[in-house]
């Protein structure tokens, strides 16, 4: 693994303006008798063109966190500003076209369509945009060639290698050009060699693209190369640190 990245932007973090406002973020799941806190008043504020890392040990509370700001699951109480606008008002019309536009997933089991193709799984999300076949083709093969693919993009998933899946994964969420990238632990199903490259395409990304970059994950090497590392433990932040980070209170 090399040198930490050092994002191009945010340009300036004093005038940047934040692309995440949580604050106060509860969530608790019912499971039968227990209750289980998985967020337990979370504050962050992530601004524009940043490459954060959110770190802890299996159980933190990490994807939970990551569900609440992509607004695929709604907070018990505090809220979510995406850009200025509170995730928990929008209407369900927003609410999908956020989801289509904004924010691009990545996840540890890379959630490929087995039997479609490298291309046919970048372009399947604009499909159900209903974008014309030109312009889909276009995008996707963009998308493709930017994560470094583009000698294999008519395979299936079964014959590509791990790295290879995570990138189609990546172009798929790329492919809209989304303001932020949610990569839930996207290492964790690959050999460190690998993984470490699959980080440098992420950064490299953050860098070429200026594509915000939340990354969740325990693994060590991840969490030493991003210039911010916010810490999640038993559900609450206890250390953000680095380039952006925010002291506790909200005043830098
Ligand atoms: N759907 C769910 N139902 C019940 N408990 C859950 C659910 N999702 C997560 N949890 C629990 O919430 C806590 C936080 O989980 P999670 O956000 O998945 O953490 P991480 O991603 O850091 O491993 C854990 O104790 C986990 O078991
Ligand atoms: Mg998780």
């Amino acid at each position: 693994m090399s040198e930490p990245h050092a994002p191009r932007r945010p340009l300036d973090p004093e005038s940047a303006p934040p692309i995440f406002e949580a604050s106060g973020l509860r969530k608790r799941y019912r499971l039968g008798a227990f209750t289980i806190e998985a967020l337990r008043g979370v504050d962050l504020v992530v601004t524009r063109g940043e490459f954060v890392v959110v770190a802890g040990p299996s159980g933190c509370g990490k994807t939970t966190l990551f569900n609440l700001l992509g607004a695929l699951d709604g907070p018990d109480s505090g809220s979510v500003l995406f850009e200025g606008s509170d995730l928990g008002r929008q209407t369900s019309g927003e609410r999908t076209l956020f989801l289509r536009r904004k924010v691009g997933f990545v996840f540890q089991s890379f959630n490929l369509i087995p039997v479609l193709t490298a291309y046919e799984n970048v372009e399947y999300p604009l499909r159900i945009d209903g974008l014309g076949r030109a312009e889909r083709r276009r995008r996707t093969e963009e998308a493709l060639a930017s994560v470094g693919l583009a000698g294999r993009m008519h395979q299936r998933p079964d014959q590509l290698s791990g790295g290879e899946r995570q990138r189609v994964a990546l172009a798929r969420g790329l492919v809209h050009d989304p303001r932020v990238i949610l990569a839930d632990e996207p290492t964790a199903n690959l050999d460190s060699t690998t993984g470490a490259e699959i980080v440098d395409l992420l950064a490299r990304t953050n860098t070429e693209r200026g594509t915000t970059f939340l990354i969740a994950t325990h693994d060590p090497a991840v969490i030493e190369r991003s210039p911010r590392r916010i810490r999640l433990l038993d559900g609450r932040v206890i250390a953000d640190e680095g380039a952006g980070a925010r002291r506790p209170g909200g005043v830098r």
